[in-house]
Order: structure tokens, then C-alpha cells, then sequence
């Protein structure tokens, strides 16, 4: 039903945006990138009629009424990625989304609820250590303040990259949602596992969304020089760090759940040069898990092993704590719905549970019923410019999202 070379097509042009030498792209939040990005999908946007705004933190909303003056079904996902990042990590989703919305109006299929496109704010957290930015607003979960402490390398707060953008910032708490706005909400996404690829099954059915807990740690030593202080005189913060980067995977690996991931993205070291002892390393520190228990278990154990390790080495240190979710069950009547869909048209499926973080996980506060699709990625390879998908798992998924969206659209 769906128009696949159309959607191709959109896909390849909205990968341009960013588009690396190399392959795969950069495309930060509030980047002029996104910004091209957004532009062109807005144009496509107008081109269906959709009646279009923007919230005080970039998100876009583009909207269909429908026959009554319901709670509409919205279906989206975001348009930035991380650093020599993919092309699907969450443009599938909007391109995907506005394919179905689109199919629904070309072919005049009747719909009682309105239908809305989501282009969500920096999802990412690669450059404000913040995930979910546009998902949290509307959710009412980040004031002005929360948006003024997080801040780029470049030491520019997301309050003001977002300002510089064009966003009403200043008037954040418009952007809040009431709890009945959405009837429904849908997201599809590309897997970022390799669960699907390996059963080869082309559609996979959300359960649950695994939630992190995020620090930013500062280790200070002492910078000294590299050839004149005995080893036993050194206040080596790049040393503390590596103990304790082995220590969160420890703690991930053998001690806190079974599904448990724990990861350092990133330690920088300062002054960083050969012949200085480290004197600082701010590092950050991602740990998830779908298991709330466990989350917190795991924090736990590798905030006191922090504290321990500091400790024996003699070094000051400052943590905070950047993000704390829990982990979401998506919604069963959506489940089932998706299932019922891929089954009338003989698309298999599989339920498995999201290790990523969505948007979706913070729709549940502003939509009556969430739900997730994933499509199989080559590998199951993300975050990376090797990531891949099969077109013909695209269309069985888009497929099966457009149907769930016309059921849902016609509920009373
Ligand atoms: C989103 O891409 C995440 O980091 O889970
Ligand atoms: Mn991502
Ligand atoms: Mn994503």
C-alpha cells in the first residue's frame, strides 16, 4: 500500500544532510544540518497539507484533522544523530511515519481521529549528555534551569544552542502536554541489535524500553611531571580512571542484572599531553538496564566502588548525576494491535525489548497508548557509519505501522 520507491528515494535525499566524505553522517542537534534536514522534510510536510508548528524546544508537529475532534495518533521520531553516525537512527522513523500518514490521505482512507508527524528535538544526548530533550519537554520534565546547566564541549548550553536556533526557549513550559493529548503515539526504529537479523524476522514488536542512569565524574589529582615524580608520589587521575572504567564493567558484566549494560563513553584527560601526569579526567558514565531493580543495583555498586577506588588513591572527586529514568513497559493494547495488523498481512513478527532509549519512552506521560516497531539493522550495527537495513524489512514495517495507524485512527 505504501509507496516504497518514494520512500527511497526521501531517504536517500534527506541523507545528504550531514553526509560524510566517508559514509554515514554528523548530524547534531540544532546543527545547521538539522536544520537542512528539517527544512526539507517540512517542505514534504506542506506538500501533504499538514497544518504545521513548532514548540518552544524545536519539536515540529504536523497535523491531519480527522473526522471528529478526538485526541489524534501521532507517530515520529527524530531527525539527529551522534557523531559519524548512520542514516536510520531515527530518520526511519520520520520518514517512515510521514510515509504512512501520507499513504492514509492519498488514498482517502477514512480516519475519525486527527493524525500527527513528530520531529522530536535532540534525541540524542552525544552533544548535551542529554537524551530525549524534545520527548522530557513535553513530558514537563526539563525547566529552563535543567536547559541552561547542559552544555557542549564548546561550553555552549543547550538553553542557548537552542535559542540560537530559532526556539522560543524562553517560554519552555508551553511545550508541556497535557496527559490525554495523544490517543496513541508509534514509533519505528531500526533495531540497534542484532536479535531480528539473526531470526530473520523482518518486523520486531516492542516490549519495554531499557532506561539509563547517567553521571558526569570529575577525578583531581595532581599534574606533575612525567619523568621527575616517582611512581609512588603521583596523584595520576587518568590512572584512577581506568580503574574505575573497569570497575563499572565489572560491575555490568558479573554483579548487577542479567541484562544490565554499563559503558564510559568518553574520558578526557587534562592537561592530555606525553610528558604530564594527568592532573583531572572528566568522564561519563551510561549505565541501563529493563530491569528497574537491577538499574539501580548497578548504580549503587558502581557509585560505591567510585568512592572506594578515589579513596585508596587520594584523589577528590565530583558526581553527577546527568539523567535518572526508569525503564517503561509499552503499552499491551498496542501490542497486540501490531500483531494483529502483521499477521493480516502474513508479516512475521517478534517482541523484544528496546537496550536504546526512545522518545518514546516519555510519550506514555502525554499519549493514552505507546507503542515501538523495529526493523532489523545489518549486525545489528548502530551508532556507527556501517549502519544498514533491508529495504524489504522497511516496507513489511511500514507496512504494518500504517495498519495499526487506521485501526487506531477509527477507534471511538
Ligand atoms: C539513543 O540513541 C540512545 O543512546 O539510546
Ligand atoms: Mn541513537
Ligand atoms: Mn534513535
Amino acid at each position: 500500500m505504501i509507496n516504497a520507491e518514494r520512500l527511497k528515494r526521501e531517504m536517500q535525499t534527506i541523507s545528504t544532510f550531514g553526509a560524510l566524505p566517508q559514509g554515514g553522517m554528523s548530524r547534531l542537534a540544532f546543527s545547521q544540518e538539522e536544520a537542512q534536514a528539517r527544512a526539507y522534510i517540512k517542505t514534504l510536510m506542506q506538500a501533504l497539507g499538514m497544518n504545521i508548528r513548532e514548540d518552544a524546544i524545536g519539536n515540529i508537529f504536523g497535523r491531519i484533522e480527522g473526522e471528529l475532534p478526538l485526541p489524534s495518533i501521532a507517530i515520529g521520531s527524530h531527525l539527529d544523530s551522534v557523531p559519524l553516525g548512520g542514516f536510520y537512527d531515527g530518520t526511519l522513523g520520520v520518514m517512515c511515519g510521514l510515509e504512512a500518514i501520507r499513504t492514509i490521505k492519498e488514498n482517502g482512507i477514512s480516519h475519525k481521529r486527527p493524525l500527527e508527524l513528530i520531529i522530536f528535538s535532540c534525541e540524542e544526548s552525544s552533544r548535551f549528555n542529554m537524551a530525549t530533550v524534545g520527548s522530557k519537554v513535553m513530558a514537563g520534565k526539563l525547566s529552563k534551569e535543567a536547559l541552561s546547566l547542559l552544555k557542549d564541549k564548546e561550553g555552549v548550553s543547550l538553553y542557548e544552542a537552542a535559542k540560537a536556533f530559532g526556539c522560543a526557549v524562553e517560554t519552555i513550559e508551553s511545550a508541556k502536554l497535557s496527559p490525554d493529548t495523544f490517543y496513541a503515539y508509534l514509533e519505528l526504529h531500526i533495531e540497534q541489535g542484532p536479535v531480528l537479523e539473526n531470526k530473520g524476522i523482518p518486523v520486531g514488536i516492542v516490549t519495554g524500553i531499557a532506561a539509563p542512569i547517567r553521571y558526569e565524574l570529575t577525578l583531581q589529582g595532581r599534574a606533575d611531571h612525567s619523568g621527575a615524580t616517582p611512581m609512588n608520589m603521583r596523584s595520576d587521575a587518568l590512572a584512577c580512571a581506568a580503574e574505575i572504567i573497569l570497575h563499572v564493567e565489572k560491575i555490568a558484566k558479573e554483579e548487577a542484572g542479567e541484562t544490565t549494560v554499563a559503558t564510559v563513553g568518553f574520558a578526557n584527560a587534562t592537561p592530555g599531553v606525553l610528558n604530564v601526569i594527568p592532573g583531572s579526567v572528566r568522564m561519563g558514565i551510561d549505565i541501563r538496564d529493563i530491569d528497574a531493580k537491577a538499574l539501580e543495583k548497578a548504580a549503587v555498586l558502581i557509585e560505591k566502588g567510585i568512592e572506594e577506588i578515589a579513596q585508596k588513591r587520594g584523589l577528590i572527586y565530583t558526581l553527577k548525576e546527568l539523567t535518572h529514568d526508569t525503564p517503561v513497559s509499552l503499552d499491551k493494547k498496542i501490542i497486540e494491535t501490531l500483531e494483529e495488523e502483521a499477521k493480516k498481512l502474513q508479516i512475521p513478527t517478534l517482541e523484544l525489548p528496546s537496550g536504546a532509549g526512545h522518545d518514546a519512552m516519555h510519550m506514555p506521560y502525554v499519549a493514552t497508548h505507546t507503542g515501538m516497531v523495529f526493523v532489523p539493522c545489518k549486525e545489528g550495527i548502530s551508532h556507527n557509519i556501517a549502519e544498514e537495513v533491508n529495504m524489504d524489512d522497511v516496507i513489511c514495517a511500514t507496512e504494518v505501522i500504517t495498519k495499526t495507524l487506521i485501526t487506531l485512527a477509527n477507534e471511538g
